[in-house]
């Protein structure tokens, strides 16, 4: 995957916008509220997903105008190709010339990881964060773990309403036992999944945090939950999660809530043994996430054939000149576009292209 030319007209603060990147490393740069971020956003908006800052749509046009476009020309599926995105009271697509049903056709046509300093609530932030991170990358995988998902969502909120009805309506207990069952049938396909998926992120983590750190520091994920879950088949995790009911059944009861299964599970981080939540640096934490993304993105070339574009928005603050150089020098084989205020960043870089923003336009190129 790869852009071959991006332009942008009245998108944000971005008047009019057209640039050609290189095929490697590519630095944007320019002092704050400059338009940096704001052309980031403009890229991502081809992946078909919703942005990563707000999604008003009215928000993506420029102040004082009614209509945004913008136009990627980009190498995917073999092939040059060319969308489009207009966005006046609602977002519309083309690709080739031929008018999508809406922008979120274009999911599966360009793809792109985005990292931006948001996503350093994935470390810092309680669990909830890390297990849509793990929700959002399996679901555009896997259209089986989508499906279980909202249903065992659903399950959820059923089966809360219930236990708190149990408590005036003992005869509703039976209720309960049929709605264990098919929460226990879908949670496990959460579960394995998300245990398949970490094991696949685990070697590209290694890796990817390797590198950053120069081998001195190990990065570990795994998946925790209260589920004993070591080399156990879909029946065995089902069995084991339905015994777990039962024993928190009465404290289920009482609370009204389900205290167990996939919705209460976490990603656990850890860094030379020690918990990246609690223990890390900033500049850990930062390496943390950015790993984590880049690792997704290798998990969606192995399963697509397609390497996506990486999108890092704000990564190097905060980074030791080792972590810079990796991030500059040494991550390979894909396409990589990377803001930041320091100029002086650009004397790090050996090869690749640097385009200094200001006021929303692009007024230097090396
Ligand atoms: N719809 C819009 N019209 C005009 N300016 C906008 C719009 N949305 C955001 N901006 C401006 O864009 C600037 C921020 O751009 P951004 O890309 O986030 O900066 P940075 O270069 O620091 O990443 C802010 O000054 C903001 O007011
Ligand atoms: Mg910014």
């Amino acid at each position: 995957m790869r852009v071959n030319s991006f332009k942008a007209n009245n998108f944000r603060n971005i008047k009019s916008i057209e640039f050609s990147p290189c095929e490697n490393i590519n630095i944007i740069y320019g002092e704050n509220a400059q338009g940096k971020t704001n052309l980031l956003e403009g890229i991502w908006l081809f992946t078909g997903c919703r942005s990563f800052r707000s999604s008003k749509e009215q928000d993506f046009i420029k102040f004082d105008n009614s209509f945004a476009s913008l136009e990627l020309d980009f190498f995917g599926n073999c092939r040059d190709q060319i969308a489009k995105i207009s966005i006046e009271d609602k977002r519309k697509a083309q690709l080739n010339g031929v008018s999508l049903q809406s922008s979120s056709k274009l999911v599966g046509e360009f793809f792109a990881v985005i990292f931006a300093p948001t996503h350093l609530s994935l470390i810092k932030d309680g669990p909830s964060q890390r297990r849509k991170f793990l929700d959002i990358a399996l679901s555009q995988l896997k259209p089986r773990y989508a499906n279980a998902l909202s249903q065992y969502n659903r399950a959820i909120l059923q089966r809360n309403a219930l236990l708190k009805d149990i408590t005036y309506h003992s005869e509703l207990l039976d209720t309960l036992e049929i709605w264990d069952e098919k929460l226990c049938s879908i949670g496990t396909v959460i579960t394995a999944e998300r245990i398949r998926y970490i094991k696949r992120l685990e070697p590209f983590i290694e890796e990817i945090y390797g590198g950053l750190s120069n081998g001195k520091e190990v990065m570990k994920v795994s998946y925790q939950t209260q589920m004993k879950i070591n080399s156990k088949t879909e029946k065995e995790l089902k069995q084991e999660l339905l015994e777990q009911l039962k024993i928190t059944r009465k404290q289920d009861i009482f609370s009204g809530t389900t205290s167990i299964g996939p919705h209460r599970d976490d990603l656990k981080i850890e860094i030379d043994g020690l918990l990246a939540r609690s223990f890390g640096s900033q500049g850990q934490q930062r390496s943390c996430a950015l790993s984590l993304k880049l690792a997704e993105a290798e998990i969606i070339k192995n399963i697509t054939g397609q390497q996506p574009v990486a999108l890092l928005d704000d990564v190097m603050s905060e980074l030791d000149n080792t972590r810079q150089d990796y991030i500059l020098n040494h991550i390979r084989g894909r396409q990589v576009f990377i803001t930041c205020c320091d100029p002086s960043m650009l004397l790090k870089m050996s090869g690749g292209k640097a385009f200094e923003i200001k006021e929303g336009a692009i007024c230097t190129c090396i």
